[in-house]
C-alpha cells in the first residue's frame, strides 16, 4: 500500500511556522517581509498565479505589492522598474511573473534582479551558487520538492532518481541538488528529456522519479518499478464541468495505474504544488533576514 505525500497538509504546517516567525520579528520590531511582484499583461494562469502569491504572503503577515502593468510595456520600462525595486530597501524579494510578452527578453529580466531579492533562484548567480553548494536561493519547485523528502524522511542516499524534464527552473535545478553531498542528495541521478532512448527502461530502474515534462499523465505503471517513490510536478490545466472555475489539473503521472506499484506518491492536486508555493515564502523570509546575502 503506498503513501500517500501530502503536500498541501505539509505546506500548511509550513505556512504556520513562517506565520509564526514573522509574528516574532513584528514583536521584536523587526523588518516585517516584503515580496514584490511584477506582472505584465493578463495571462490568465499567470493572473491565477500572482493572486495565489498575494494570498500566500497576506496569511502568513508578509507585505505584498504587485505592480500590473499592460502588455505593450517597453522592455527598458521594466528594466527601469526593477532597478527602482532593487534600490529600494523596503522591499525585500522580487519576482516577475514568467512568461513574458515576446518583445521582452527574459533572460535580460532576470539579470537585472538583485540576486539578493531574487527570491525566485532564476538568477545566474544564485543558479551558480546553488550549483556549488553555497547559500543560495533555490528555486521554489525543487525547494518544495526536498522539503517533502525531508519531512517524510524519505531516503536518498545511493538510491538512483531519474528526472524527467530539464527545465531550467525544475529539473536541472533538482538534478543537482538531488546529487549533491549533503541530504536531501546522494542520489545518483538521471535525468530524462525528448531526446532520451527508450525512458520507461530508465525510469523502471529508479529508486526516486520525479515527473516535470509538462506532459499530462505522462508517467504510466511499465515505466515504474514496485516500490518507487513518485513525486508529479505537472499541472496541465483542462476543461472540467465538475468545478466553479471550469477547468482542473492533470498532473505528468497516471495517477491510478502508478500509485498501486508506488511506496510514496504525490498527487494533483494537493502535493508538488502547495509547496512550490510555500517555497516562495520561505525564500522571501530568508531575504528579509539576509539569511543568503548579507
Ligand atoms: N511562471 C511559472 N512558474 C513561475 C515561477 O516560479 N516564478 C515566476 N516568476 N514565473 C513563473
Amino acid at each position: 500500500m503506498y503513501k500517500l505525500i501530502e503536500g498541501k497538509k505539509i505546506a500548511d504546517q509550513v505556512k504556520a511556522e513562517i506565520k509564526q516567525e514573522v509574528s516574532d520579528i513584528r514583536e521584536k520590531g523587526g523588518k516585517i517581509p516584503h515580496l514584490a511582484a511584477i506582472l505584465v499583461g493578463h495571462d490568465g494562469a499567470s493572473e491565477t498565479y500572482v493572486a495565489y502569491k498575494q494570498k500566500d504572503c497576506s496569511q502568513v503577515g508578509i507585505e505584498s505589492t504587485l505592480f500590473h502593468y499592460e502588455d505593450d510595456l517597453s522592455e527598458a520600462d521594466l528594466l527601469a522598474k526593477i532597478e527602482e525595486i532593487n534600490r529600494n530597501e523596503e522591499i525585500d524579494g522580487l519576482i516577475v511573473q514568467l512568461p513574458l510578452p515576446e518583445h521582452i527578453s527574459e533572460q535580460k529580466v532576470i539579470e537585472h534582479i538583485n540576486p539578493g531579492k531574487d527570491v525566485d533562484g532564476f538568477h545566474p548567480v544564485n543558479v551558480g551558487r546553488m550549483v556549488i553548494g553555497l547559500p543560495a536561493y533555490i528555486s521554489a519547485t525543487p525547494a518544495g520538492i526536498l522539503e517533502l523528502i525531508k519531512r517524510y524522511k524519505i531516503d536518498t542516499v545511493g538510491k538512483t532518481c531519474v528526472i524527467i524534464g530539464r527545465s531550467n527552473i525544475v529539473g536541472k535545478p533538482l538534478s543537482i541538488l538531488l546529487s549533491q553531498k549533503k541530504y536531501p542528495g546522494n542520489a545518483t541521478v538521471t535525468v530524462c528529456h525528448s531526446r532520451t532512448k527508450d525512458l520507461a527502461l530508465t525510469a523502471r530502474n529508479a529508486d526516486i522519479i520525479v515527473a516535470a515534462l509538462g506532459q499530462a499523465e505522462f508517467l504510466k505503471s511499465d515505466m515504474v518499478k514496485e516500490g518507487a517513490v513518485v513525486f508529479d510536478v505537472g499541472i496541465t490545466r483542462v476543461p472540467s464541468e465538475n468545478t466553479k472555475s471550469g477547468w482542473k489539473l492533470i498532473g505528468d503521472v497516471k495517477f491510478d495505474e502508478v500509485a498501486p506499484k508506488a511506496s510514496f506518491i504525490t498527487p494533483v492536486p494537493g502535493g508538488v504544488g502547495p509547496m512550490t508555493r510555500v517555497a516562495l515564502l520561505k525564500n522571501t523570509l530568508l531575504a528579509a533576514k539576509k539569511e543568503i546575502y548579507s
